[in-house]
């Protein structure tokens, strides 16, 4: 079993140092370990070229065409069993490159598109060597590490929750996950053991999950969270005591119990949630019936277009000099 990790901070920083203790303890599991540095690689944002839907909509995979480092880092996603992330916080959210991988992985990995291709193929009497390939429907184990300079988690606040967007699409399953705020006075982080602790067992949490049959993996970490899926903390205030998991989208009600705030989730709701199957089925099936929407839509009103943006097109667009 090969556990994967990314890392997304500078060479030899805090986020390869974290990463790599968290490895050490996945490996005395027995797991298999290789680490990437993501930091000088280029992985370019999605445009939204819709290719990866594309060519996989003409039979071939699923792939990006653009050409730069993401393939690579996708091809070692793919090889993986489970996967640990280390990401560097910036501007209170992940680095950007990692946002970058996550909308590319979004995009070409979406779950639910890929099991509705498969059986297009089989209802075409495609052979099995022309499915779209097994290692894409693994749910790999995910451990995340959120890495901050700040003496505060006030400063790291969007870094965990952002993190977490890495699981939806290829459905992964959240084992572990630690805000490591507080860099900037631990110095260098070998020197807090206890930490160091903590990120070893991150490790071996993700080791053992591999060990597990699938439908007993869960979650492992420290602390419970308010959510029962992500396990962030994460709320966003909708209607009276309506609320929803802004990182993974379940709905449900928050109550006060003995001074601390819960949330009820209903049963269904466990499904609707973006790590689950029944969360990218809702969105596939939204984004399916938009598109039959806007066709009816362009059929009737599709003529007034350019008068409409006569206005838009007015304002000059400042070009870069060449
Ligand atoms: C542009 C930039 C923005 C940053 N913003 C934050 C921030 O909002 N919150 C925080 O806790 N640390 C912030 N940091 C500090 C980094 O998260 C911290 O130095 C981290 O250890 C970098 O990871 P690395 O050592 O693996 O490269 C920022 C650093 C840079 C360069």
């Amino acid at each position: 079993m090969k556990v994967l990790g990314l890392s997304f901070g500078r060479k030899n920083g805090n986020c390869d140092m974290l990463l790599k203790q968290a490895l050490l303890g996945a490996q005395s599991t027995g797991a298999e370990v290789e680490y990437i540095n993501t930091c000088n690689l280029k992985i370019d944002r999605c445009t939204g070229c819709g290719a990866c839907d594309k060519v996989r909509e003409k039979g071939g995979m699923s792939i990006c065409i653009q050409k730069d480092d993401f393939a690579f880092v996708e091809d070692a996603i793919m090889e993986a069993d489970a996967i640990i992330a280390a990401a560097p916080v910036y501007s209170v959210g992940p680095v950007g490159q990692y946002k970058n991988l996550c909308d590319k992985m979004g995009a070409s990995h979406d779950r639910c598109a890929l099991i509705r291709e498969n059986e297009r193929r089989r209802e075409l009497g495609w052979s099995e060597d022309r499915m779209i390939a097994r290692k894409y429907f693994k749910n790999r184990p995910l451990g995340l590490i959120s890495v901050g300079g700040a003496r505060t988690p006030g400063w790291t606040s969007m870094g965990l929750s952002g993190m977490h967007i890495l699981g939806f699409s290829n459905q992964m399953i959240p084992i572990d996950a630690i805000d490591a705020y507080g860099m900037g006075d631990r110095v260098n982080p070998v020197f807090d053991r206890e930490f160091m602790a903590r990120l070893y067992r991150l490790g071996t949490n993700i080791g053992n999950a591999l060990k597990l049959p699938e439908e007993e993996t869960e979650w492992m970490g420290d602390h419970e969270g308010v959510c029962p899926v992500c396990h962030c903390n994460q709320l966003t205030v909708r209607e009276g005591v309506t609320v929803e998991c802004t990182v993974c989208g379940m709905v449900g009600e928050l109550d006060i119990k003995d001074g601390k705030i819960q949330v009820e989730y209903p049963e269904e709701q466990f499904n609707r949630s973006r790590y689950r199957i029944g969360g990218l089925i809702e969105h596939n099936d939204e984004i399916r019936s938009m598109r039959s929407f806007a066709m009816m839509k362009m059929e009737k009103d599709g003529h007034r277009i350019p008068g409409l943006l006569e206005p838009l097109n007015a304002i000059n667009e400042v070009k870069k000099p060449v």
